[in-house]
């Protein structure tokens, strides 16, 4: 198994969803649901041509936003490759655009600091070889499915592994792959495909060989490195057969991976810095995406997105990056993260003047606010009080109380930074109201 300490540490990176699929700019399953023939979407090839791509921007991007890993779709389910592949016609080079687009990607995140990632389909509705299924664009077509009857899977194991092979030999070290993906056993897809169709025993040995240091999700359909839930937040630390696993959540902007237009469902910066925080809180990454448009540009809107969180990275990324979740139980509306001595209160809700923190009393020697290191003073209440008039009610045995601003900090989530005390409990204690 390849370390997973990098990525575990980091939390952050960046997902891009770039292809022709761009240009139609309504999802990239455009070419499924609509059915298109290969002639009908041979359009976007015809007119793909990116005046505007520069992966430096992208990067910055990714950076500025607090991300520190990019991953890029090398091929989509629709076949189409960003990169010279030797084993088809089906790739930018042929296009208006001409040139290779995954070298500047590589070089891009290496100059900035970046490790890189490929996404990499092994759906491929272009390619003949591919037994269409229920995912597949002419799945109604009696007379494409007829003449491609014989379609033979080995032949396009051969093709997935054979640009494998390119991509993990022409561009330098590869961090991480995130192939996409198996669907064996789907009614609704005609039974599916996975890891027979793929070779994935055959498929994981060669990338190991290949780049023995890289990351590799589990969407082959066989154990990876770390699992891949999409488009929801985990209830809890993930685990498979009871064991802890590696996990990132893969998540989009507005529904879409690729460029859509007119779709304008945008999750709010907060709420995407509250994911980000709560899986983090679940030992979990946040693999946010992007799908820049056919000129290849991340849209203003995301861009906005990016930099809101990035603002808020810039100020807590301390209760990010290495850190994991706590023992301790966070009140409603929070979310703990903590690295070694340090415990970080995320508070989804800001609460009238107090906090009470169970099981934390003694436990903290000092707090204060991330966003400007203010002090954050605890408060004694005695548990046995009752509450009447100006008195609050005693708490629990063992709860911590902090008395907060009543005016939340100009800030998506602010957080509180509890350092935790190595002595015993109560020598420490430090009552202060
Ligand atoms: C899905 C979709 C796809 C997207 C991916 C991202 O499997 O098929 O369009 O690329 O998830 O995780």
């Amino acid at each position: 198994m390849s370390s997973t300490a990098w990525f575990t540490h980091d939390r952050f990176g960046m997902f891009v969803h770039w292809g022709l699929y761009s240009l139609a700019a309504r999802h990239e399953w455009v070419q499924n649901r609509e059915k298109l023939t290969d002639e009908q979407y041979r359009v976007y090839f015809d007119h793909f041509e990116p005046d505007k791509y520069d992966p430096r921007s992208w990067a910055r991007a990714a950076k500025a936003a607090g991300m520190t890993y990019v991953v890029l779709t090398t091929k989509h389910h629709d076949g189409f490759c960003l990169w010279d592949s030797d084993l088809t016609d089906f790739k930018v080079t042929n296009t208006p655009y001409g040139k290779d687009l995954l070298g500047p990607f590589v070089d891009a995140c290496r100059e900035e600091g970046l490790k890189v990632g490929f996404y990499h389909s092994l759906i491929d509705w272009h390619h003949p070889a591919f037994p269409v299924d229920g995912t597949h664009p002419r799945r109604d077509d009696a007379e494409y499915i007829a003449a491609h009857q014989y379609a033979d899977i080995a032949e396009y194991q051969l093709y997935l592994h054979g640009q494998v092979r390119e991509l993990l030999t022409r561009f330098g070290t590869i961090d991480y792959l995130f192939f996409d993906f198996s669907y064996k056993g789907r009614k609704e897809w005609w039974g599916g495909k996975g890891p027979d169709d793929w070779d994935s025993p055959g498929l994981l040995a060669l990338v190991r060989e290949l780049q023995p240091g890289i990351l590799v999700n589990d969407r082959t359909g066989i154990p990876g490195d770390f699992i891949t839930p999409e488009q929801y937040q985990p209830s809890g630390p993930m685990t498979r057969d009871g064991v802890p696993v590696v996990w990132e959540a893969c998540q989009t902007l507005n529904g879409s991976w690729g460029y859509d237009r007119d779709n304008l469902d945008y999750k709010s910066p907060e709420l995407l810095i509250r994911m980000l925080v709560d899986g983090v809180s679940k030992d979990g990454n946040l693999l946010l995406n992007v799908g820049p448009n056919g000129r290849g540009e991340i849209d203003p809107r995301a861009h906005e997105v990016l930099a809101e969180i990035g603002r808020w990275m810039d100020r807590h990324e301390r209760s990010i990056r290495g850190c994991g979740p706590s023992e301790f139980t966070a009140p409603a509306d929070g979310r703990y993260t903590q690295r070694g001595d340090r415990l970080y209160l995320h508070l989804f809700s800001w609460p009238m003047n107090h906090v009470h923190l169970p099981g934390l009393a003694g436990r903290v020697r000092y707090a204060q606010l991330l966003d400007d290191a203010s002090e954050i003073r605890q408060v004694h209440t005695d548990p046995g009080q009752t509450a009447q008039n100006t008195q609050m009610g005693g708490q629990p045995e063992g709860t911590l109380t902090l008395k907060l601003p009543i005016r939340k900090p100009d800030t998506p989530v602010p957080v509180i930074e509890l350092f935790l005390s190595t002595e015993s409990p109560a020598a420490e204690t430090r009552p202060t109201d």
